[in-house]
């Protein structure tokens, strides 16, 4: 491993007939013939079940339970932070490239015997169709343990000056304490990278997933362990969100937090933090992904198909869930009409449905009850409430009697500044801004100022020297820019991705410099 270069494992195409078609239809069946699985809280070697008076149910079919499970009690995450401390020593002195070999091991395994299991688990329990699932919780999943290693061979092979009377050396040690990963629904693959990053940086981590992508998630933590990662290392402890963040920030030890989720909880992770703050034996790192308010810009030279497609596959596909997804839009004028109809031809052409209708399905439901009450506030009521400023053009249904379906949505406003234009949604809405022509500038400005995340946006033309202006006048918009290209579908080790402002840290996981996060280097000079 000590030179190992990674390379992006390719998707899958399930297409009818293919041997990765049958394996995640036989992986489907085999979860619905077994029934309800019960999910336990994994500290060590040790399967903790409770009463399982939790549920993860199927989005897309509520009455469906997959799971049920149980949240740790404070005593039991306090107990799984002491297991992280236990198991730390051994596993941060263990050689790199064994800690290494682990991590290939359960990248390998995820390409080959898991696949079907992880793909199946997120197409039920996060509402992905199969060709989503598979660039998350294979290719991307797969990704982020290679292209650690791959990382993690590089920085070993720097050398710092030796002089006449100094060799000089540097050690990448684990850091002291433990680390916290809380982990989102939308990725399955975030989840599996959040946790098993600092792991393979010599860390132990307690791993709080989200209730909603259990499933997917601890079939993760077990590939881990079955590919040889020791008891202790990553711990996995559903737990209830404040309560878990008050029990890990008033530990001395606490490392860091590798977190993503929304604003407001990481807000309360950093103030957990700092209430503590004299306490810690290490000042802890926090790190975070917060989401966006993610734009297509057009300008009037752009390729009118191109922008209607890359659109149509940014604010819709996973049903406007991505931490990426476009959710404004902003259109000269003169080209909205035509623009308009085409967004509308191809938005009343997508089939959303169940993911089990492999094939058809283009997206599901959005995530839970929680996620319906709020995107259909968006997408339903307020053009009604405020049809001043608002008008719905397509789309705008809600049905949530058998799963949480939002239809893909698209609401026009007059107003570039509305609320609609500013707030993250994080479902299948897309607002339109149709600037004056002759106020590029302007609306350049608008995107910039309008909202307050920086996370992805793409602008659309063919005259070079906009592309160049509009890249200088949005550098700090953005964390991830796309040029002619949808907003979203980052890979790792091509685009890494995060943002700044109120979307995060901008720590850029699936880069070069990510796995730096999650160690301590130690700079040795020895006299000669
Ligand atoms: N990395 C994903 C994308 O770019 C979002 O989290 O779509």
């Amino acid at each position: 491993v000590k030179h190992y270069e990674a390379k992006n494992e390719p998707a899958l195409e399930y297409t009818q007939g293919s041997k990765e078609r049958k394996d995640v239809e036989a992986a489907l069946s085999k979860f619905a013939s077994d029934g309800t699985i019960k999910i336990p809280i994994c500290i060590g070697d040790r399967e903790i079940h409770l009463d399982g008076a939790k549920r993860q149910v199927a989005p897309f079919d509520h009455k469906r339970t997959l799971a049920t499970f149980d949240y740790a009690p404070p005593a039991l995450i306090q107990e799984a932070i002491d297991n992280c401390l236990e198991a730390r020593e051994r596993w941060e002195a263990t050689p790199w490239e064994e800690r290494a070999k682990v991590m290939l091991r359960a990248a390998d395994m995820l390409a080959g015997p898991m696949r079907a299991n992880i793909v199946a688990a997120t197409m039920l329990g996060q509402a992905k169709t199969v060709y989503q699932a598979e660039i998350d919780a294979a290719a991307e999943l797969i990704d982020f343990l290679r292209f650690n290693v791959g990382n993690m061979a590089k920085l070993a092979q720097y050398q710092p000056i030796s002089t006449k009377t100094a060799e000089n050396t540097m050690v990448y040690r684990g850091m002291e304490g433990f680390w916290a990963a809380v982990t989102p629904f939308n990725f399955t693959a975030i989840g599996g990278n959040l946790a098993a990053s600092p792991a393979f940086a010599g860390n132990s981590t307690v791993w709080k997933p989200t209730d909603s992508a259990l499933l997917s998630n601890y079939l993760a933590y077990k590939v881990l362990r079955e590919a040889g990662l020791p008891p202790g290392v990553v711990n996995f402890v559903p737990a209830d969100g404040p309560q878990f963040g008050a029990e890990i920030t008033k530990r001395p030890e606490l490392a860091g937090v590798n977190f993503t989720g929304s604003v407001p909880t990481f807000r309360s992770i950093w103030s957990g933090v700092a209430a503590n703050l004299a306490n810690y034996r290490t000042f802890p790192r926090l790190i975070g992904e917060c989401g966006g308010k993610n734009f297509h810009f057009v300008h009037p030279s752009a390729d009118l198909e191109q922008v209607a497609n890359s659109t149509i596959r940014s604010a819709y596909e996973y049903s406007g869930q991505k931490c990426s997804a476009c959710s404004r839009l902003y259109v000269p004028a003169s080209m909205w009409p035509k623009l308009r109809d085409r967004l509308l031809e191809l938005r009343a052409s997508l089939k959303f449905g169940s993911p089990l209708d492999i094939g058809s399905t283009f997206s599901s439901a959005v995530i839970d009850d929680k996620a319906f009450r709020r995107v259909s506030g968006y997408a339903s009521e307020l053009p009604k409430s405020d049809s001043a400023n608002l008008q719905l053009l397509g789309g705008g249904k809600c049905d949530d009697s058998v799963g949480y379906f939002v239809e893909p949505t698209i609401i026009e406003t007059r107003d570039p500044r509305h609320r609609i234009m500013q707030e993250e949604i994080f479902g299948p809405v897309l607002a339109v801004y149709a600037y004056p022509d002759n106020q590029v500038d302007e609306a350049l400005n608008l995107v910039d100022s309008t909202s307050p995340y920086a996370l992805t946006g793409a602008v659309f033309s063919t005259d070079e020297e906009f592309v160049k202006l509009a890249s200088r006048r949005l550098r700090q918009a953005t964390g991830n820019f796309y040029i002619n290209v949808q907003s979203t579908g980052s890979v790792v080790g091509q685009q890494p991705f995060g943002g700044a402002r109120q979307s995060g840290t901008n720590d850029k996981a699936g880069g070069p410099h990510y796995l730096l996060k999650f160690l301590s280097p130690m700079a040795i000079k020895r006299a000669t």
